[in-house]
């Protein structure tokens, strides 16, 4: 009979998704979900055929140095690939796979809730009632920024760009993007979407600014000091994507100064740690924090889980897998 693939699961996954994993695979599962130190990833890729990391896994190249010889794929919980060394897994031989189109519609939900969120301070007014400190309406009380009728910038028009753009207009927003390539004419002509070849002309004109790409090394600090510094000061900046593509220290610093009118944050640039001074501008009601959970709804993560199983199971029968990273991904 075929032995069976080891597949080693670093964090815990939703139930069905581990059921179907044993059944199909000799899976090697996290039951008490703490993540993995480096010497157990370093064990992990040992003993492995496959790998299944997510975003709270660095799979580096020093990682992968110590990989056995039968470790042959990564299959990623999670789209972003920004926690593998792709280039060193692919050199190795090691195919990368991830887990796209499953989250668009929950990520672009919550990018929507976080634009509301900020604009609506919505986390602000639900906290006044349960500390027992309303003291009634007024006509200047809680104001905050009418969304209809403003300028929506999106920062990377993929899937879940396009599907925020989907959402933005049905709450009147106008809306312009940045990307790489220019999408095709017939999605922009669905979306009334401005194309914007400068992003530094975009972000100059826009009301709110959302990042919706890929953090790679191109995307670095792509809303850098001095890109920030071209905001309108009644500009809001939220990310669903990763906190890696906004300078986060200047991003404080201009909320701080009131250079800015708010931010909705999903993503930081060292999660789990959040930098103090957004912790602080978060507690003055000046931004939105949340803890990384843009995809996070149970049918998708089981969806993902699906996605991850489809992956292993094709490429272990000998196929290509159908979510391969490849480098002009990068
Ligand atoms: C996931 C994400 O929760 O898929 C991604 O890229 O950012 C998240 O929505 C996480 O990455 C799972 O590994």
């Amino acid at each position: 009979m075929k032995k069976r693939p080891v597949v080693v699961v670093t964090r815990r996954l939703p139930d069905v998704v581990e059921t179907r994993m044993r059944e199909l695979f000799d899976a090697r599962l996290n039951l008490d979900d703490k993540p993995l130190s480096p010497e157990d990833l370093a064990q992990a890729v040992r003993s492995a055929d496959v790998l299944v990391p997510t975003v709270t896994d660095e799979i580096d190249a020093s990682v992968l140095a110590q990989a056995g010889p039968d470790l042959r794929l990564i299959a990623n919980f999670g789209n972003g690939v920004d926690n593998i060394d792709v280039q060193a897994a692919l050199s190795r031989g090691i195919t990368v796979t991830n887990t796209p189109g499953v989250l668009t519609d929950d990520t672009a939900d919550m990018t929507m809730a976080l634009v509301m969120a900020v604009a609506r301070r919505i986390p602000e007014g639900a906290r006044l009632i349960p500390d027992d400190s309303w003291g009634g309406w007024s006509p200047t009380f809680m104001l905050g920024h009418r969304i209809t009728g403003k300028r929506l910038g999106i920062v990377g028009m993929g899937r879940i760009g396009q599907a925020l753009a989907r959402r933005a207009r049905a709450f009147g927003l106008s809306i312009h993007y940045h990307n790489r390539r220019r999408v095709p004419a017939r999605i922009e002509e669905a979306l009334e979407a401005t194309y914007w070849e400068s992003l530094d002309q975009m972000l100059a004109r826009m009301d709110i600014v959302s990042v919706n790409c890929p953090h790679t090394p191109a995307t670095y600090h792509l809303l850098s000091a001095r890109r920030l510094k071209l905001l309108k000061p009644s500009a809001i900046v939220v990310n669903t994507a990763r906190g890696e593509i906004i300078d986060e220290t200047a991003l404080a610093r201009m909320l701080e100064a009131g250079d800015l009118a708010g931010a909705g944050l999903d993503v930081f640039e060292h999660e789990p740690a959040v930098n103090p001074r957004l912790v602080k501008l978060a507690k003055a009601g000046k931004v939105v924090l949340l803890p990384h959970m843009g995809s996070a709804t149970r049918e998708g993560r089981i969806d993902m889980g699906e996605k991850v199983i489809v992956n292993i199971k094709t490429f272990m029968d000998g196929h290509r897998p159908p979510d391969r990273v490849l480098p002009s991904m990068l």
